[in-house]
């Protein structure tokens, strides 16, 4: 049995549908059961909060593997996690971290690096798949190509490789499901170096309509998230990354996708084709 938590995310969904598809038994961790309708009947479901530990201590029974994000901007605190971890069974962790727990000096990274380390000090089997920036982060966008056929692009012309969060999952199944694995380190990108006018270009030929892209300062960028309810340190800490991609820090291309599991990564257009509705 895997426990699944994000199971209603990006990647915790594609983990629950690329387990299924190979027989394994599930069990999900939300804080809403209507969330996880379409997997009704397939998989166990655990009602819980990342804030009330002992809900996730009662969703890890009998469990093997379990894949741990780290609760978006809940706040929840992680240790208790990693404590609860410990006393029940201690199964293998397959934490969702970013590629930003590899290079110094980023907030964001420095959240994900201490949570890393907290599984380790724990003395648990911890794997850590650290992504760069997902192609579903295209979806924020959706509210104004809606309404004004624009997009607001804090990151210029700096590129960077996003990858599709069904590819992250494909690592992270591999990483659940592999007894002894020689690797536990994982950073992964897209296939393809692509700025956000690039991508935008590809969005509009797929969704057949002109959108406009606009360069807007990094700093109105973190104002925006923190209107919209984002702590400030952590709008601050995404500003961060934007500022990276801008001055051309993020241009960077791995093979870790066709490595792990034996096929190139995703396209952005093949992406954007198959998520066109959601912009609709
Ligand atoms: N976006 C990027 O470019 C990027 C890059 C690198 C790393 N990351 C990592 O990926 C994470 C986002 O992953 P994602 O896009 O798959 O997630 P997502 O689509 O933003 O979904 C958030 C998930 O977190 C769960 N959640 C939130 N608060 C919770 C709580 N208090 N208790 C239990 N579950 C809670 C939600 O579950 P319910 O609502 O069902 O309870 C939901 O499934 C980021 O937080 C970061 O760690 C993101």
């Amino acid at each position: 049995m895997y426990l699944v938590t994000g199971a209603t995310g990006n990647v915790g969904r594609n983990v629950t549908a690329q387990l299924l598809e190979r027989g394994a038994a599930v069990r999900v961790f939300t804080r809403d059961a209507a969330k996880v309708s379409q997997f009704a009947g397939r998989v166990e479901v655990a009602i819980g909060d990342f804030g009330t530990p002992e809900s996730f201590a009662r969703a890890l029974d009998g469990v093997e593997g379990v894949f741990l994000m780290n609760g978006g901007t809940s706040g929840a605190a992680f240790e208790p996690l990693v404590d609860e971890l410990k006393k029940h069974g201690r199964p293998r962790v397959v934490f969702l971290s970013t590629i930003l727990a590899g290079r110094p000096g980023f907030h964001i990274g420095q959240i994900h690096k201490a949570r890393e380390e907290a599984i380790l000090a724990g003395g648990l089997d911890g794997r850590f798949v650290r992504p760069g920036g997902f192609m579903s982060n295209a979806l924020q966008w959706a509210g104004t190509i809606r309404s004004q056929g624009m997009v607001y692009n804090p990151m210029g012309e700096g590129r960077s490789a996003p990858i599709a969060p069904e590819d992250i999952a494909a690592v992270v199944v591999r990483s659940l499901i592999t007894e002894r694995p020689e690797e536990k380190v994982f950073e992964v990108t897209g296939g393809a170096l692509l700025s956000v006018p690039e991508q935008v270009e590809i969005l509009a030929e797929v969704l057949g309509r002109a959108i406009r892209c606009v360069d807007i300062p990094v700093q109105a960028a973190v104002q925006g998230m923190v209107q919209a309810g984002l702590p400030e340190a952590l709008a601050g800490g995404v500003g961060e990354s934007f500022q990276a991609v801008r001055d051309g820090h993020g241009a960077m291309l791995l093979d870790t996708v066709q490595r792990v599991t034996g096929r190139p990564p995703t396209a952005f257009a093949a992406w954007a084709r198959a998520n066109a509705a959601r912009f609709a």
